[in-house]
């Protein structure tokens, strides 16, 4: 699928992962709407794109992201990475359960914020005309290798993340007849702004039991990932683990 001359969408947008998938989006020349809850501004001006406060959960305020995006080009790609994911045990050291709120908020951004975005930009997707090459756009969600091996304290997140990977390929079976490709990414311990809190020697302890190489990934290597399966035509209802191979242990 050929990006320049279309619109895109990337959740998230205004940092990290998100950030990095806007910029590698507009230099192959697509239109890029910048959807976050934090401040996107500066980065769209960049860009040359738009910036929308938005936030995933919100019906209205993710329409306005579309019909932005629809203005500046045909939509014809989504990038969801907005997320949170505060940790929490499922019985806390104190011996008090979960706050059932807390799971519930992390479920509602990520889980069903990104189906919100889904079934939005579907719509708009559904309504270009279809690509010389067939089809008419494609979707990346942002999973995580906690879909998978969870940690202590990830009950939410993974359960989250896991509802991701499980709805890929639904979602992909779906919208194959309108000719949208759906495809999830389980990102490893990605070196951005969530992980901000940690000092550089927690960050290299944890590049040390990545598998090879040992290191943190990074936001170029998501970006990267991401354009690949919105623009190979033959990648679809797929989730694929970028990790360098890491394996989560309980802690
Ligand atoms: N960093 C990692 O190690 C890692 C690993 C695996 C998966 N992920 C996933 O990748 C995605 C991006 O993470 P990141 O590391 O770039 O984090 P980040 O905190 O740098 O970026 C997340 C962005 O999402 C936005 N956001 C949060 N809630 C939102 C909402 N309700 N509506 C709209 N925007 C909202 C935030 O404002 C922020 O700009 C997340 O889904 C995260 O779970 C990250």
């Amino acid at each position: 699928m050929e990006l320049a001359g279309s619109s895109a969408i990337v959740t998230g947008g205004a940092s990290g992962l998100g950030a990095a998938t806007a910029r590698k989006l507009a230099a192959a020349g697509a239109s890029v709407v910048i959807l976050d809850v934090q401040d996107g501004d500066a980065l769209a001006g960049e860009l040359g794109g738009a910036f929308v406060r938005a936030d995933v959960t919100i019906e209205p305020e993710v329409q306005v992201a579309v019909d932005t995006a629809s203005e500046m080009g045909p939509l014809r790609s989504l990038v969801n990475c907005a997320g949170i994911g505060p940790p929490q045990r499922t019985l806390n050291r104190d011996g008090t359960p979960h706050d059932l709120a807390a799971f519930q908020k992390v479920i509602a951004i990520n889980l069903v914020g990104t189906f919100n975005c889904i079934r939005l930009a579907a719509v708009a997707m559904s309504r270009t005309e279809e690509l010389p090459t067939g089809g008419r756009g494609a979707i990346v969600n942002t999973a995580s290798v906690a879909a998978y091996d969870g940690q202590i304290g990830q009950a939410a997140y993974s359960a989250s993340k896991g509802g991701i990977v499980g709805m890929t390929l639904p979602v992909a079976r779906d919208l194959a007849s309108v000719g949208i490709r759906v495809n999830t990414i389980a990102p490893g311990i990605m070196d951005t702004p969530m992980l901000a809190g940690l000092p550089e020697a927690a960050k290299e302890s944890l590049g040390t039991q990545v598998l090879n190489p040992k290191r943190l990934g990074t936001p170029q290597e998501y970006a990267d990932t991401a354009v690949f399966l919105l623009t190979h035509d033959y990648m679809n209802g797929e989730s694929i683990r970028m990790d360098g191979g890491i394996r989560m242990a309980p802690k």
